[in-house]
């Protein structure tokens, strides 16, 4: 390995252990009292090397760092950390760097000389606010990718430093790791960690060896890592500040990446693949040439390596070093976790993110076919694209083969999976983690008993269960290629074969796993779809090999597909229509309570209170399918469906409500009811209350005041819609008990606005207050309003379009719980399952009063189809008892979510009734400040987790649960733990 032949400083290997400063918090404010003239507190922070402590003034203010190196460091090395640390202050202004504090000391740091010590140079720097990524907790993507930006612009500003104290051989230089290695691998007294380090350094340390020499140095930071930067105040947290520059050295450009993906690695949730926009960040800052490329990998886990290494020396060393103590575990799990990637994967992987995919692994030019042809062979989809997968049948684990038998049935002779295809059928319904779906071969099944055949000379080796074949030697078309056979029996004998020979003999309907892969490299049966793409450098498609065709396309699917569609989304679809989450993934099916991606990924859906019966609901899709078939027209023709849907809902509701009006949403329906209103009281003003939503037309919009969901909602209101506050009891004017007041408030502006003339036509409001997150209203809220409404001659309507239909458990309706019956209900959402359908139910006597507006008709509203899918969702919700579910579920959901109140502060509140429940997340309890930006990470890490849910209300500071109605309590404890998880770990 190269090194660095001017040491004018200090040489690690010379100088061997390094224990810490002894320094208390006494002689720490002793010396800055002395040799600064500064009066201070003096904190310890922790450091490997170094002493370092915290300055605050007598009121707690923080003054500065101080800085106490280690005494094998001399003054010229310090002061290049110092200068270094100057120069990227000064090149990179938007980044927040630790410089000398100035002020206080001018010129050179200070000598501290103490007995029998050398010298060590002590100076303070300023203190950085906002903490820094150390410890375990989550770092959530855009965090990662700050980081790896971070490191990249420090990288670059230090190119072309120069300075006399930049050339010391130290233990952290990559350009020495395995000797760092070498030297001190006899501390790791634990006999497989020792080994995996050996082989770490072993074949690492070779792939090194020949790239070494190409690759670019300079003087690099050597440290930035999730204990040497500092938060910023955005949304994210992302890093924004460096405090510490005490490897500052010269040395493989490259290394400085390496060091920052590493600390990545021993946090919660990070893998390799998740490093990922650290790398890209990096290499936009500071682009990587091809040779860095190839060695960023192996530096990893060399890096890794060096710290479980030194770990264990520092241990050694001052075994009373808390610092160095706790960080042997998560310096193990570095390494641990990059080794869970091959290093061919990953560096596919990281030069496919660079721009640079590197070349698939490829069959050989020539090859005798495994099968005697001609065959006819069948592709078996199992990708959530696949019509196979409908109606839940994935989860059923003999699937694969039970379509291979029937594809086998039909008249096939081979049956083929295609190679690297996220399977469904691999996916477990309730995961924290991507799935490991995608197989590296292919599963072929046979219709008769069949023999395989060598593709190619070489040596076979027979273990139970499978044979693999080497190429031999001099096969130089194959070569470095095994193909390995996986099958339950297998009649094959060890030795060497020829092209050509018979080597196994397959029975008619068994399974034969096929894979071909780069001979050295270990390969799991199935990987995860973020590591797919780094596999194909890794594994070829043995399809070919079967019968010697070309490769069936299937159903390919573009591991883009999500990012993709996003931005194909932005070309033609109005931006104000957005979308859930950061990078939100494809999803092209679902099923009950699960959503799916198209990489099979399967989350649990919370969000989802339009598909009230579940996903692809079996009856909804009868009915809507059976009536295509016949009939779909307008309510103008007479048809039994529109007459039956009509009567079934007059049912569900309490006299006089027996008149229902079909149109194709929730905005619809709320405009409609206002049109009513209007029509029969010949008033146009309206009251509604704040923070509510209730659609988007023009009138249902002028009456939605959410700023949530409109930042204008209220500047814009027209004159004719009055407000009054939302009665929220949990953090309104009127909090508890006093929360009754709201309705006096309300009754007050009702007789105000009648004294003033201008009596109400209606006044509108959600019965449960869903926008608010699921709140119930104040006991007797809607009784003393409505009361007030009809004294002026006014409408009551009670908007049931999120919480009606069973949802509440407890009460079909919302108006229920608050024992009133309203004027007009507006229904839609949950009443077609998803299929556009909303309805307004009021009197006969009201309904008559909207001739004079002239006649209704809407061309879609009760059509022969919404009317089946209408139909088809109540009998739903009656035979597959989902309201009692919803009361059954929701009860335990929110006893649990209620426990959890009590273990993270962050949950202020759990608001709601059945599976309509609102977790509210609040800074403090106190003063109830929303954790709206909590809230968002918390969304996107649940994601992460498999779970789907977002935030809601006037604050988004509300967990919004409202899953199908089907959901299980095995779901509802999944979504419960998987919350308690991100609170406890981060996000
Ligand atoms: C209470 C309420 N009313 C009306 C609507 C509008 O319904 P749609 O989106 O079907 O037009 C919504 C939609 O979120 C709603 O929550």
């Amino acid at each position: 390995m190269v090194s660095d032949s001017v040491t004018s400083g200090f040489d690690f290997f010379e100088a061997g252990e390094l224990p810490t400063p002894q320094i208390s918090v006494a002689e720490a404010e002793l010396l800055v009292a002395e040799q600064f003239g500064v009066t201070a507190v003096a904190r310890s922070l922790g450091s490997q090397q170094d002493a370092n402590f915290l300055l605050s003034d007598a009121k707690g203010l923080p003054i500065g760092v101080l800085k106490v190196s280690n005494g094998a460091f001399g003054e010229i090395e310090v002061t290049a950390q110092d200068e270094g640390a100057a120069l990227v202050a000064e090149r990179l202004p938007e980044l927040r760097v630790a410089t000398v504090l100035e002020n206080i000391h001018p010129g050179r740091p200070s000598r501290v000389l103490r007995p029998g010590k050398p010298p060590e140079v002590a100076r303070i720097v300023t203190f950085l606010e906002g903490g820094t990524l150390t410890g375990s907790s989550y770092l959530s993507p855009p965090v990662v990718e700050g980081l790896g930006a971070l490191s990249g612009k420090v990288n670059r500003a230090l190119t072309d430093f120069e300075h006399e104290g930049v050339h010391r051989r130290l233990q952290w230089d990559s350009r020495h790791a395995t000797r760092v290695i070498d030297a001190l691998a006899h501390h790791v007294d634990d006999p497989h960690r020792r080994a995996v380090v050996e082989r770490v350094r072993r074949v690492e340390g070779a792939t090194i060896e020949e790239l070494g020499p190409l690759l670019p140095v300079s003087v690099i930071h050597g440290d930035i890592t999730d204990d040497n930067v500092v938060r910023s105040g955005d949304e994210h947290g992302r890093p924004d500040g460096v405090i510490d520059f005490g490897d500052l050295n010269t040395g493989w450009s490259v290394a400085d990446l390496a060091v920052t993906v590493s600390s990545i690695l021993h946090h919660e949730g990070g893998t390799p693949t998740s490093t990922l926009p650290a790398i890209r960040a990096f290499h936009r800052e500071r682009p990587l040439n091809r040779d860095e490329m190839l060695a960023l990998w192996p530096l990893v886990l060399l890096r890794g390596a060096v710290l479980v290494v030194s770990g264990w020396q520092q241990v050694a060393v001052d075994g009373d070093n808390e610092y160095a103590s706790s960080a042997r575990e998560h310096e193990w799990r570095i390494l641990e976790n990059a080794l869970s990637v091959p290093t061919p994967v990953m560096t596919a992987l990281v030069q496919r993110e660079l721009g640079e995919p590197a070349t698939p692994l490829m069959l050989p030019g020539s090859f005798t076919a495994l099968l005697e042809g001609p065959l006819r062979t069948a592709t078996l989809d199992l990708s959530a694209d696949s019509d196979a997968m409908d109606r839940g049948a994935w989860l059923d684990t003999g699937l694969e083969a039970a379509l291979a038998a029937a594809a086998l049935a039909g008249g096939a002779d081979v049956v083929s999976t295609v190679h690297l295809q996220p399977r469904l059928t691999r996916s477990p319904r309730l995961s924290p983690e991507e799935p490991a779906n995608a197989a590296t071969g292919i599963d072929v099944w046979f219709a008769r008993d069949t023999a395989v055949r060598a593709p190619w000379a070489g040596s076979l080796q027979v273990d139970p269960g499978h044979l693999s074949l080497t190429a031999a030697v001099d096969a130089d078309s194959a070569a470095g290629l095994m193909l390995r056979l996986t099958a339950e029996d297998t009649d094959a004998a060890a030795g060497d074969v020829q092209a050509g020979d018979p080597i196994l003999t397959m029975k008619a309907g068994t399974r034969l796993r096929i894979t071909v892969s780069a001979s050295d490299v270990e390969v799991p049966e199935f990987v995860s779809s973020s590591e797919r793409d780094g596999w194909r450098a890794i594994v070829a498609d043995p399809f070919p090999l079967l019968t010697g065709g070309r490769v069936d396309e299937g159903p390919a699917h573009d591991p883009d597909d999500a990012e993709q569609l996003v931005h194909q989304r932005e070309q033609h679809f109005a931006s104000v229509q957005e979308h859930y989450y950061r990078r939100p993934p494809r999803i092209e099916r679902g099923w009950r309570q699960t959503l799916i991606d198209t990489d099979g990924r399967c989350y649990l859906d919370m969000v989802n209170n339009v598909a009230a019966l579940g996903h692809a609901h079996p009856g909804v899709e009868r009915a809507a399918t059976r009536q295509l078939r016949r009939l779909n027209t307008n309510s103008r023709f007479n048809y039994g469906a529109v007459v039956e849907l009509s009567t079934r809902l007059s049912e569900l509701l309490p006299a006089p409500l027996d008149t229902v009006f079909l149109v194709n949403s929730g905005s619809e329906a709320v405009d409609l009811a206002l049109r009513i209103a209007l029509a029969t009281t010949g008033r146009p003003d309206v009251l509604a209350v704040e923070e509510a939503y209730h659609g988007w037309t023009f009138a249902s919009d002028a009456v939605s005041t959410s700023i949530a969901d409109n930042p204008n909602a209220r500047e814009t209101r027209p004159d004719w819609v009055h407000t009054v506050d939302a009665p929220n009891g949990y953090r309104g004017r009127y909090r508890g008990p006093d929360a009754a007041r709201y309705a006096d408030d309300a009754v007050a502006e009702i007789h105000r606005l009648a004294a003033e003339g201008r009596p109400l036509a209606a006044f509108i409001a959600e019965p449960y207050y869903g926008n608010a997150g699921g709140m119930a209203l104040p006991d007797g809220y809607l009784a003393q309003v409505y009361a007030a409404v009809r004294e002026h001659g006014g409408l009551a309507i009670a908007d049931e379009v999120q919480v009606g239909y069973g949802r509440l458990g407890e009460w079909f309706w919302g108006f229920e719980q608050q024992g009133v019956i309203p004027d007009i209900v507006t229904i839609a959402k949950a009443m077609g399952n998803g299929h556009p359908l909303g309805a307004v139910i009021t009197s006969r006597e009201v309904a008559e009063r909207y001739r004079n507006q002239g006649y209704f008709f809407s061309s879609a509203g009760g059509s022969p189809v919404s009317s089946v899918v209408g139909l088809a969702v109540l009998d739903a919700l009656r035979d597959e008892k989902l309201q009692e579910n919803a009361r059954d579920v929701g009860r335990h959901l929110k006893e649990r979510l209620i426990a959890l109140a009590e273990k993270h502060e962050l949950i202020g509140a759990v608001h709601g009734s059945g599976l309509y429940l609102g977790v509210e997340l609040v800074r403090d309890r106190a003063t109830r400040e929303p954790a709206t930006s909590e809230t968002a990470a918390i969304c996107e890490r649940m994601l992460e987790l498999g779970v789907i849910i977002q935030p809601t209300g006037d604050r988004l500071c509300v967990l919004k649960t409202k899953p199908p109605l089907c959901l299980d309590l095995e779901s509802a404890d999944y979504f419960v733990d998987s919350l308690d998880h991100v609170l406890s770990t981060g996000y």
